[in-house]
């Protein structure tokens, strides 16, 4: 598995705290087989807005201190850059990082809401040449109501990313559910740990990417944990596979039993 989405970097944000925390995610990245990983800070404007010069320095102090405990885990930059109407103007100043210098660029929704201009903001990226990928939409409010509004999105050119420990139910059982129906209905393109902590239970891997591989088939197994994020890290293209809108599974109602419509 290459990981796309993790909070590995040391004191830039919510993540690791210091060098020796990162240190400690990296011995049990490669403990779990996992040897590439693309290092994503949060920036959100206000909050945790650490800039990609000094996220590049905070990754430079990593490599070297990995380099002398001999560890090698290859890391690539990237953000999770919160939804805002100043995305590109984020990037093409050089303030936040595509994930490893690509087209790719993950972007985060609120918890709770999606804003109205999200459809612009995504056409925008597009029309630019970037590719936005939606960070752990089974966790966004409105998307477990409405799973076909990341449907439509993804129709639009977007792609999507799992949370490992949605499916392990880390988060509860609704968000559970909407990774399981994301999942079945093609909506989702990676999966990834979001790991903010040496104390995040990494033993969540095994068990998660087990769950994954009773829920897609072999080839999207591969595709999603290995395949779509080398291509990301090399600045290829990734098929959209055609999701598949969701319809939810209504129970017959007592009186569709005994009356049939024509
Ligand atoms: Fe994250």
């Amino acid at each position: 598995m290459i990981d796309i989405h993790n909070h590995i970097l040391p004191s830039v944000d919510d993540g690791a705290e210091d060098i020796d925390e990162s240190i400690k995610m990296a011995k049990f990245y490669l403990k779990s087989g996992i040897s590439r990983i693309i290092a994503t800070p949060h920036y959100i404007e206000g909050a945790w807005n650490s800039t990609k010069v000094e996220n590049q320095k905070a990754l430079e102090k990593l490599k070297i201190s990995l380099d002398e405990n001999k560890l090698d885990l290859e890391i690539y930059l990237g953000n999770e850059i919160y939804i805002t109407m100043d995305i590109l103007n984020y990037i093409e100043k050089g303030i936040v990082s595509t994930l490893n210098d690509s087209r790719y660029i993950l972007i985060e929704f609120p918890m709770l809401d999606i804003p109205l201009y999200t459809e612009n903001i995504i056409y925008k990226l597009l029309l630019k040449g970037y590719i936005p990928i939606i960070a752990h939409p089974e966790r966004c409010s409105r998307i477990i109501e409405n799973p076909n509004i990341l449907y439509n999105f993804l129709m639009k050119g977007a792609l999507a990313q799992l949370n490992l420990s949605s499916l392990v139910g880390g988060y509860g059982v609704k968000i559970k559910t909407t990774a399981e129906i994301l999942l079945k209905y093609r909506m989702i393109h990676f999966v990834s740990t979001d790991i903010h902590s040496k104390d995040d239970n990494f033993a969540e891997i095994e068990s998660s990417l087990n769950i994954l591989k009773n829920i897609v088939d072999g080839e999207t197994f591969n595709n999603i944990t290995y395949l779509n994020p080398s291509k990301v890290i090399e600045d290829i293209g990734i098929e959209n596979y055609n999701p598949i809108k969701y319809q939810k599974r209504t129970k017959p109602s007592i009186f569709s039993l005994f009356f049939k419509t024509v």
